[in-house]
């Protein structure tokens, strides 16, 4: 199935619960919160508090991308917030296995993520236990960049290693996704979609709905 999950990231924080509904109320399956260290990547956006926030307003599946250093010191607060899906990178820890490990604990979805230039080879180890995979399409850290064109391949390619697995496990992307590169993405094998800029920047209902059109027609 075709998730999008439009990214807080490049919504107006003044009016963040209309802003989020607009999106729900146009079709948009998850939230995604991009909380950012100053140490994993250059730039701090926010935190569990912002997380706790949203959960008050909506019962929509909170997807949580965690760009932290040693993201296991903060799995079980960012559970209790009230996170559905946690993402964490696989650069960010010794041991990823133990994250996973400690998100399903926890009875959440665990996400693992690969910045640009991860081979996608290296998620292979961890393919029987996690429910999906991220695949940076722009380098982590802010928004509003542009789609890296080596991206499409490493798409497939993570695509591929998941069919011989035989496991349902998804495969998202994140970072310069628009309506013009949206199907080249769901061709090469993403199911669950990241945008912010591209949903939040003006008419947040009619761009989920240009965003739901294509992805209906895939
Ligand atoms: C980037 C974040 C993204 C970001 C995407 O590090 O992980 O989720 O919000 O923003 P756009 O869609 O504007 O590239
Ligand atoms: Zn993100």
């Amino acid at each position: 199935m075709n998730i999008l999950s439009p990214s807080i990231l490049a919504a107006d924080f003044a009016r963040l619960g209309e802003q989020i509904k607009a999106a729900e109320k146009a079709g948009a399956e998850y939230v995604h919160i991009d909380v950012m260290d100053g140490l994993f990547v250059p730039s701090i956006s926010f935190g569990m508090p912002i997380v706790r926030s949203v959960r008050q307003i909506t019962d929509t599946v909170l997807d949580v991308h965690l760009m932290i250093q040693q993201p296991e010191r903060y799995i079980e607060e960012f559970a209790e917030c009230g996170a559905d899906i946690i993402t964490f990178h696989l650069e960010a820890t010794q041991n990823p296995q133990a994250v996973i490990d400690l998100i399903h604990q926890k009875g959440l979805k665990a996400g693992m993520s690969i910045k640009p230039t991860t081979p996608a080879d290296e998620v292979k180890p961890y393919l029987d236990t996690v429910d999906m995979i991220l695949v940076m399409t722009v380098e982590p850290g802010f928004g509003g960049q542009l789609y890296i064109e080596a991206s499409t391949q490493k798409i497939k390619d993570v695509r591929e290693l998941i069919q011989q697995t035989g496991r349902e496990i998804d495969v998202q992307v994140d970072g310069g996704i628009h309506v013009g590169n949206l199907k080249k993405v769901l061709d090469a094998g993403a199911n669950v979609i990241v945008a912010g800029s591209a949903i939040y920047k003006g008419d947040v209902a009619q761009n989920v709905a240009d965003f739901k059109t294509v992805m209906k027609a895939e």
